[in-house]
């Protein structure tokens, strides 16, 4: 049996000075006497390495401890945990290998690395015996991957719903909120820093995707391939569907939806009608909620912020505590990849749910009963159609069907955008 080592003290090097990182050395300073008293010993921010060492980040940290040489912090004997905030596949996965293969247990906030590079990092992490953890890759500062492995782990999840992330649902809140249009209210989130210059990561679902990657991983034991969860973004989201979905009784949000469909996982993330009802209507601004369906605890909501320094700095501190207990009872990687099946990706093709659909139609005796007749001729039940006059000569109809497989829906629509009467499909919105 090995000798159990007597740590005084949990040394913890943080690479990447930027917003998380700053926030995580935030907490773990100001925290330090009530995070000592929860380990037992002191958490210590050893070291801090960036490329910038020279920019004021708002945290009073002795400068003796910053280092322009990551490798300071991976090859330092005296440090447990390193902590990844760089963000990006490259370097980061570099030094994340790094530090594994050095014995270091890591935490990292970084999704798209463990959406893309989970099934080679978790694995090594498991061989070198170290905690791999990332609990803030998820929803910022909502606990969610820890409840997900460790307090509902006696459940079989059945659905997950997410509103995960924070610019999306803040620009389609103000559109709501302010009556304007997607692109003029994505340029004053960028001019107050809530949308990135490049927004696509954002506005066009790739984030989201990858968060329902690692949730969907999680809850079905299975590596849920991120590139086969069907994606669509906001950018097409008009203040028009906005007004009516409001007037049927619902709200449009980004959502990240998954659960498992005959042995297969279906993961989407695209905008969906949420009726007012539902919990996560009312999860507005830059605030995300992951909503699970299970069948022990039935339905749960988290909800929190779902980015930020700070806030995002508390999962990541979560994080450090959880592994220096773990090393301090010499006891690291003891909740490993839980990946033990192997289940594939469901199309989208295989979805049946219900669907808004706003078009422009020529105001003509007999329009609605060309198009309805499609719908039925397809086996496409209509719960209620809107008529609008906005336009001299024009309607603009909306409809809402009842529940109807994907593929008869684009049946429905290929044959509907042919008819002559049909200026023009405008949008097509499925709804929870
Ligand atoms: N860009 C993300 C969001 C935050 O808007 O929610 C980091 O995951």
């Amino acid at each position: 049996m090995c000798d159990k080592i007597h740590y005084h003290k949990i040394n913890v090097g943080i690479i990447g000075f930027g917003t998380v990182g700053s926030g995580t050395a935030h907490l773990l300073l100001e925290n330090s006497a009530i995070i000592k008293s929860r380990v037992g010993i002191p958490i210590n921010l050893a070291k801090i390495a960036d490329i910038d060492i020279t920019t004021d980040r708002g945290v009073n940290v002795p400068k003796e401890i910053l280092t322009t040489n990551a490798d300071e912090i991976i090859e330092d004997p005296n440090i447990q945990i390193v902590v990844e905030t760089v963000g990006g596949c490259g370097f980061a996965k570099d030094i994340i290998i790094k530090a594994i293969k050095a014995g270091k247990n890591v935490v990292t906030a970084n999704k798209e690395l463990i959406a893309k590079h989970g099934k080679e990092l978790l694995p090594l992490a498991k061989e070198y015996g170290v905690d791999f953890m990332f609990e803030a890759s998820v929803g910022g500062g909502i606990p969610i991957i820890g409840p997900l492995k460790t307090s509902l782990a006696g459940n079989k999840i059945l659905e997950i719903i997410g509103i995960v992330n924070g610019t999306t649902n803040y620009i389609l809140t103000e559109m709501k909120e302010k009556g304007a249009d997607f692109e003029k209210v994505l340029s004053v989130a960028q001019a107050m820093g809530y949308a990135e210059a490049n927004p696509t990561a954002d506005v066009d679902g790739f984030d989201a995707t990858y968060k329902l990657a690692i949730l969907s991983s999680i809850a079905y034991n299975s590596r849920a391939d991120y590139e086969g969860i069907y994606r669509e973004g906001i950018r097409n989201i008009g203040i028009e569907d906005i007004k009516y979905a409001e007037e049927m009784g619902y709200v449009i949000k980004l959502l990240a939806i998954s659960n498992e469909v005959e042995g297969k996982i279906q993961g989407r993330v695209h905008p969906t009608l949420v009726p007012k009802s539902h919990p996560l209507a009312s999860v507005n601004g830059v605030m995300n909620a992951i909503y699970i369906k299970a069948n022990g605890v039935q339905e749960s909501m988290y909800f929190g912020p779902g980015a930020g320094s700070v806030a995002t700095g508390s999962a990541i501190v979560g994080d450090i505590i959880e592994s220096a207990r773990n090393v301090i009872a010499n006891n690291t990687s003891r909740i490993p990849c839980k990946c033990i099946s192997y289940k594939p990706m469901a199309s989208i093709d295989d979805l049946s749910c219900k669907n808004y659909i706003r078009m422009k139609a020529k105001d003509l005796p007999g329009c609605i009963s060309r198009i309805s007749g499609i719908f039925a001729k397809n086996d496409v039940s209509l719960e209620s159609i809107i008529q609008k006059f906005t336009e001299s000569g024009y309607a603009t109809i909306i409809w809402l069907t009842h529940e109807a497989p994907e593929k008869l829906i684009n049946k429905s629509l290929e044959e509907i955008d042919a008819l002559d009467v049909v200026e023009k499909i405008s949008n097509r919105i499925r709804v929870l």
